[in-house]
Parts: structure tokens; C-alpha cells; sequence
């Protein structure tokens, strides 16, 4: 059986290593952060996720998975490391790079080098083939096989997804793509699919585009209904019943490291020609905007009003904070000078540049709730909580996720209708 060396342990590479100890190869996971490898070599895990935990634990004992902070020779390298974008949304390439260098040392003739990050368009062309290059190889004499297959796994179900998703395996080489997906047909239940390079980075990205796009219509959709006075969820529910019709939900914004991102890839190569793309992305990007205008809208007979913020992660049952909307709302909150206190059962506050309360300590004397992520433990919340201990139980819902009762005053992202100042 082949060896396998993993760089980068994070939500995707992590995930990836167990899965692939577990069906029996010899797996090295690599990480630059040391923290990362210590966690890992107890048998312990540093991001939450269902499942991972225990099988970490027994590939680390039972020696399949060995982690380190340098590479090791292996037959097949798979690189999951991050792909940001700047500042001014240009995509961060530097992982990539150093990653791919990283590995030069110790390959071999005859390895497969699969990119699992996202990445622009081209970049298997245009970056990592020529630093593999000047590392002495000659793949498009395919003396090494270099593919990109993108990861396609959700939050919450990476363990489940990773065997059952279908997968695009796209080749430098038609020979590259052919080794590459015989590799994953070994170790996936779903189709594999092979093609180029390109195609495989251009689908990956059209795939998160078209949800940013569509989120972007359903968050347009909650800012004319306020003005109309029309409930943007009841109208998205019946539109939906339509066969060929599906809105998505309105939110607070789009957050995660791959749908707030991705399309900017897109962006920075065909600039002039992706208006829509960039239109979804500044409408998406203004929620935070909009969902502060509404607490506003409600405090602003108050002198200095409490909010306390529940949810800071992008999204439900996730720890996950980057790029979220919430952390960017309670920023700018921050910056309003309103007084604010967050909870989240999932964030961990080490991943959060903001103090966090447990969930009756953040209710307490508050004067709004901003529920900013759909955990299941605020959908199935009584809401007598609000009850007992805010000042006034006024709960805005950006998320369509709290169930109404006569004893809290509830107003939701898409249905403002009747939104009124507390006095
Ligand atoms: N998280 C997701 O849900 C998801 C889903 C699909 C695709 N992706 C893509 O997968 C890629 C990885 O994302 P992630 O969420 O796992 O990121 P992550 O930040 O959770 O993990 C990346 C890890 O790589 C390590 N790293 C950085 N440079 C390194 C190097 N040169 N050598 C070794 N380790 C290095 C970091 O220390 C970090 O632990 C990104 O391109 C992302 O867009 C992520």
C-alpha cells in the first residue's frame, strides 16, 4: 500500500489523514504549527468536528497516522493547506507555494502530488508545476503526477462526506488524472470523475459562486421585503413550492472560508467580466450593514443598550469563526459603542477576539438578543430564557431559526414588518 504524507491539518487535511489511516495506509500528517502537531501526537484533536476525534485517537495509537512538523518521503502528497484571500481580495498563494516547496526534498520519480486546496484558476499550470519543476521534475513528461482534486465536504459531515461525495479529479496530465482518481476509486463510495487541471479549479469555484450568488438574491429579497412589508420567508416558502424554484434563505451575510472567498478567485481573473459574481458579493458582504441598522432601529429610544450576541460561528453546530458575519457584526457593534456579550457553545475563546459569557450570564439585563447562528440548542431553546433573564425579551433572528411564543417579542431577518423601537 501506498504511503501518504498530508501537509496541512487542518479542517480538511486532518479530516483526510484519519479517513486514509483508517482504510489502512501508512499516513504522515504534517503542520508548521507546532501546537497542532503536540495536540495530535497525544491522540487528541484540535478542531471540532463528528466523529474525528475517535478516529484520530485510534490511528495515532495504533501508529497508521504519524504526525510531524517536517515531510517525509511518500508516494502520494496531498496538500490541504489555506487559501485566503488579501486584503483586497486578491487570492494568498504564499501556503501553496511553501507547501509545495516543502515537499521537493522528498519526492520521488513516479509520486502523485494532489493539490486539495481551493485554488484560482490556472494555478496548477501557472504555480505549482513550475516550482515542482525547478525541483528537478518533469511532469508533463509525467515522471510525477500532478492533480488537483478539490474538497467538496461540509462542516459537521467531513467524515461521512469524505467517503460518500463524488469527486473531480483534475490532471496536469491525462495520465496524472487517470493514477490520481485510480487512487481515490480505492477509498471514496462516490464517482470520481477525471478532467483537467482547469476545469477542476473553475468547478470547484462555480460551485460555492453559485450558492454565494443565490444567497445573495435571498438577502436582496430580505432588504425589498422590509421595505414592502412583506414576509421574505413566507414569499421564498411558496416560490419554492414552484418545481424549478429554489431561493435560498436570507442571513446575516456569508461567512466560512470557502464561500465568502472562493469567487474572488474568479474575480481576479476575469475582472471586467463577472459583474454578477462581484454584485452577489458586495450585497452578501453588506448584511452585517443591514442587520445593524435594525438594532438600531430597535434600541434607539435606549441609553446605552446591552446586546447580547448568541452564535459567533458562520454557521449552526459548527466551531468555526472565519470570515464569520457574526464576528464581524459584534466588531462594528463594538465600534458603535453598544455593550455587548456573546455566547457560543461551540467557539472555543481562543478562536474568538471577543470575551465570551455563558448563555444566561449573556442574556442577563441585556436589552436585544442577536441570534446570529442556527445551533439546534437556540432552535429548541424555551423561551422563557429570554423571559427570565434579559431586560426586555426582544430577540432579533437573523438566521428564521427561533420559534415564536407570546411572551418574547420576536423580529427576523426577512420579515421586519412590524419591527418597533423598545421604550
Ligand atoms: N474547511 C472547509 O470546510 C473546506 C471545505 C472545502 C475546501 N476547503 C479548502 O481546503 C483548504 C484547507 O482548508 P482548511 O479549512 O483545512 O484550513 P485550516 O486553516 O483549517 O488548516 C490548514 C492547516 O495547514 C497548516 N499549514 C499552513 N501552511 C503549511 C505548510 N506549508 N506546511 C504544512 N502545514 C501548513 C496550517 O497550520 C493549518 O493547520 C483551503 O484551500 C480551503 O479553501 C476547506
Amino acid at each position: 500500500m501506498e504511503k501518504i504524507c498530508v501537509i496541512g491539518l487542518g479542517y480538511i487535511g486532518l479530516p483526510t489523514s484519519g479517513f486514509l489511516a483508517d482504510n489502512g495506509y501508512e499516513v504522515y500528517g504534517v503542520d508548521v504549527n507546532e501546537d497542532v502537531v503536540e495536540t495530535l501526537s497525544k491522540g487528541e484533536i484540535h478542531i471540532e468536528e463528528p466523529s474525528l476525534a475517535g478516529i484520530i485517537s485510534e490511528s495515532i495509537h495504533n501508529g497508521k497516522l504519524k504526525v510531524s512538523t517536517t515531510p517525509v518521503q511518500a508516494d502520494i502528497f496531498i496538500i490541504a493547506v489555506p487559501t485566503p484571500v488579501h486584503d483586497n481580495k486578491t487570492s494568498n498563494l504564499d501556503y501553496v507555494k511553501k507547501a509545495t516547496e516543502s515537499i521537493i526534498p522528498y519526492m520521488k520519480k513516479g509520486d502523485i502530488v494532489i493539490i486539495e486546496s481551493t485554488i484560482p484558476p490556472r494555478t496548477i499550470d501557472d504555480i505549482v508545476v513550475p516550482i515542482i519543476k525547478a525541483g528537478g521534475f518533469n511532469p508533463e513528461e509525467d515522471d510525477v503526477y500532478v492533480s488537483h482534486c478539490p474538497e467538496r465536504v461540509i462542516p459537521g459531515r467531513i467524515m461521512t462526506e469524505l467517503i460518500e461525495n463524488n469527486r473531480i479529479v483534475g490532471g496536469y496530465t491525462e495520465e496524472a488524472a487517470k493514477r490520481t482518481a485510480d487512487f481515490y476509486r480505492k477509498v471514496v463510495k462516490g464517482q470520481v470523475f477525471e478532467t483537467s487541471a482547469l476545469t477542476a479549479e473553475m468547478s470547484k469555484l462555480m460551485e460555492n459562486t453559485y450558492r454565494d450568488v443565490n444567497i445573495a438574491l435571498a438577502n436582496e429579497l430580505s432588504k425589498v421585503s422590509e421595505k414592502l412589508g412583506v414576509n421574505a420567508h413566507e414569499v421564498v416558502k411558496l416560490a419554492n413550492m414552484h418545481p424549478r424554484v429554489n431561493i435560498h434563505q436570507p442571513g446575516p451575510g456569508v461567512g466560512g472560508h470557502c464561500i465568502a472567498v472562493d469567487p474572488y478567485f474568479i474575480i481576479e481573473k476575469a475582472n471586467e467580466l463577472s459583474p454578477l459574481m462581484q454584485t452577489a458579493r458586495e450585497i452578501n458582504s453588506s448584511m452585517p450593514g443591514f442587520v445593524i441598522d435594525q438594532i438600531k432601529k430597535i434600541t434607539m429610544n435606549i441609553e446605552n443598550p446591552t446586546i447580547a450576541i448568541l452564535g459567533l460561528s458562520y454557521k449552526g453546530n459548527v466551531d468555526d469563526v472565519r470570515e464569520s458575519p457574526a464576528i464581524e457584526i459584534a466588531n462594528q457593534l463594538v465600534s458603535a459603542d453598544y455593550h455587548i456579550k456573546c455566547h457560543d457553545p461551540y467557539v472555543k475563546q481562543s478562536a474568538a477576539n471577543l470575551e465570551l459569557f455563558g448563555l444566561e450570564e449573556s442574556l442577563a439585563e441585556a436589552d436585544v438578543a442577536l441570534v446570529l447562528a442556527d445551533h439546534n440548542v437556540f432552535k429548541e431553546m424555551d423561551s422563557m430564557v429570554y423571559v427570565n433573564n434579559m431586560k426586555t425579551p426582544v430577540i432579533l433572528d437573523t438566521k428564521n431559526c427561533i420559534q415564536d411564543s407570546d411572551e418574547i417579542t420576536l423580529y427576523k431577518i426577512g420579515d421586519l414588518g412590524k419591527l418597533k423601537s423598545i421604550r
